[in-house]
C-alpha cells in the first residue's frame, strides 16, 4: 500500500527536469525522444526513475550488462501507455482496480466484458508491454522491441541481463 501512496505522489508532482532533459538527449535519438515525450508526464517520469535504477542495479552487477541498451529500454519500457490513453486519473484507476479485483480487471482488459472506456483503458494496462514493443518496431528498434515486450512476463531461463534489471527496476518505482 505503502508503495501505490508513493506512486501517486510521485504522479501528482511529477515534472521533467532541464537535467532529465539533457540525459534523454544523450541517451534517446529522435525518434525514440519522441516516443518517450508521447507519455504523459508520470509516466515519463516514472520511466526515469527506473532507468536510474536501473542504472545503479546494473554497475552493481557481475554479469556483463549493455548500458545503453539498458537505459534506452527503461526510458522506453511503457511507451505503449500513450499520454491520453492513460493519464493520472485512469493511471491510479488501472492499478487500484487491478490489485483489488484482479480477475474482474483482467477479463475487462480482455475484452470479456465487451468494448467500453474500461475495456480500452484496462487494456492498455494489461496489454501495454505488447503495444509499446510494436511502436518500437515499427520504428526500427528491434532489440528495445524484445525486452520492452517481455518486461511483464514471467521471469524466463533465457531473459538477457538488461531484461532482468529491468523487471526489477521497474518494480520499485
Ligand atoms: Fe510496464
Ligand atoms: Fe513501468
Amino acid at each position: 500500500m505503502m508503495k501505490r501512496i508513493r506512486q501517486f505522489f510521485h504522479a501528482v508532482f511529477a515534472e521533467v527536469s532541464a537535467e532529465d532533459r539533457a540525459f534523454l538527449e544523450e541517451n534517446l535519438n529522435r525518434g525514440q525522444q519522441a516516443l518517450f515525450f508521447g507519455m504523459s508526464v508520470p509516466d515519463q517520469c516514472h520511466a526515469l526513475r527506473t532507468t536510474h535504477t536501473a542504472i545503479a542495479f546494473a554497475n552493481n552487477a557481475e554479469e556483463k550488462v549493455d548500458l545503453p541498451l539498458l537505459t534506452r529500454c527503461a526510458l522506453l519500457h511503457d511507451v505503449g501507455r500513450r499520454d491520453g490513453a492513460f493519464g493520472i486519473f485512469w493511471k491510479c484507476f488501472a492499478v487500484l482496480f487491478a490489485d483489488l479485483f484482479p480477475s474482474l480487471a483482467k477479463a475487462y482488459g480482455d475484452g470479456t466484458h465487451g468494448d467500453s472506456v474500461l475495456h480500452r483503458k484496462m487494456c492498455v494496462y494489461y496489454h501495454h508491454a505488447e503495444i509499446g514493443a510494436a511502436m518500437l518496431l515499427r520504428e526500427g528498434f528491434a532489440a528495445e522491441a524484445e525486452i520492452v515486450r517481455r518486461h511483464h512476463k514471467a521471469p524466463a531461463e533465457d531473459d538477457p541481463p538488461e531484461l532482468r534489471i529491468l523487471r526489477m527496476a521497474d518494480e520499485m518505482n
